[in-house]
């Protein structure tokens, strides 16, 4: 079955070249659908990947400094966005509440949502995952991609066991039942084939701007 493999770029690489590059090596034929999300500045079509964005603004135009409106992301050619990252809560203090607006306005724009969600160390998963998935997707009627990635595992080196992967996957499809469920956090060529053969896909980090660790995992 075709699998959903996404490379979040995040703040890098650091110049237009290099990412050009890395759009250049990834542009390869594969079985797996893959949604590439570099930041906006960098912004490349290609033929055999999918053009993604990392965050979007909840409006479509206006006097918002500095904001990416879902309007303009889709005039680029991007298909996905990525809302909720857990990088974005911690530094921009974004709440369950705004991410539902972008979500909102993504699917009013034709762009499919990925939204990320998971738990701190320590927290009760459970609660955490229940709540975000209610509060993120209150009202919400079309269809968003939903990421698993517990915040310790991610950019550590730390990967989720197998088997939590696969109860917190069980655990989200019983809630969102159309939805596909990725897993984030710590992915790479070594343990991507593994988590991929027991969930839908995968947001990739850290392994997404290395050349050689992403094509072992999108092949
Ligand atoms: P990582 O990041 O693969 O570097 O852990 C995943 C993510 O933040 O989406």
């Amino acid at each position: 079955m075709k699998k959903i493999i996404i490379g979040n770029f995040k703040m890098n690489p650091s110049s237009k070249k290099k990412a050009s590059d890395l759009f250049k090596a990834f542009d390869i034929k594969t079985k797996n659908l893959v949604i590439l999300c570099p930041p906006f500045c960098f912004l490349e079509k290609g033929e055999n990947y999918i053009l993604g964005a990392q965050n979007c603004f909840l409006k479509n135009e206006g006097a918002y400094t500095g904001e990416v409106s879902p309007k303009m992301l889709k005039d680029l050619g991007c298909k996905y966005v990525i809302l909720g990252h857990s990088e974005r809560r911690e530094y921009q203090k974004e709440n369950n509440e705004e991410i539902n607006k972008k979500i909102k306005i993504c699917l009013e724009n034709k762009l499919k949502p990925v939204l990320c969600i998971g738990e701190k160390l320590g927290e009760n998963k459970e609660e955490v995952l229940k709540n975000q998935l209610k509060e993120c997707l209150k009202g919400i009627k079309g269809s968003v991609i939903i990421a698993y990635e517990p915040i310790w595992a991610i950019g550590t080196g730390k990967t989720c066991k197998n088997e939590d992967i696969l109860d917190s996957y069980n655990f989200i499809k019983k809630i969102v039942k159309e939805s596909s469920v990725l897993y984030g956090g710590s992915v790479n060529s070594k343990n991507a084939k593994q988590i991929l053969s027991i969930t839908d896909g995968v947001l990739v980090g850290g392994a997404s701007i290395n050349k050689k660790e992403f094509l072992n995992i999108i092949k």
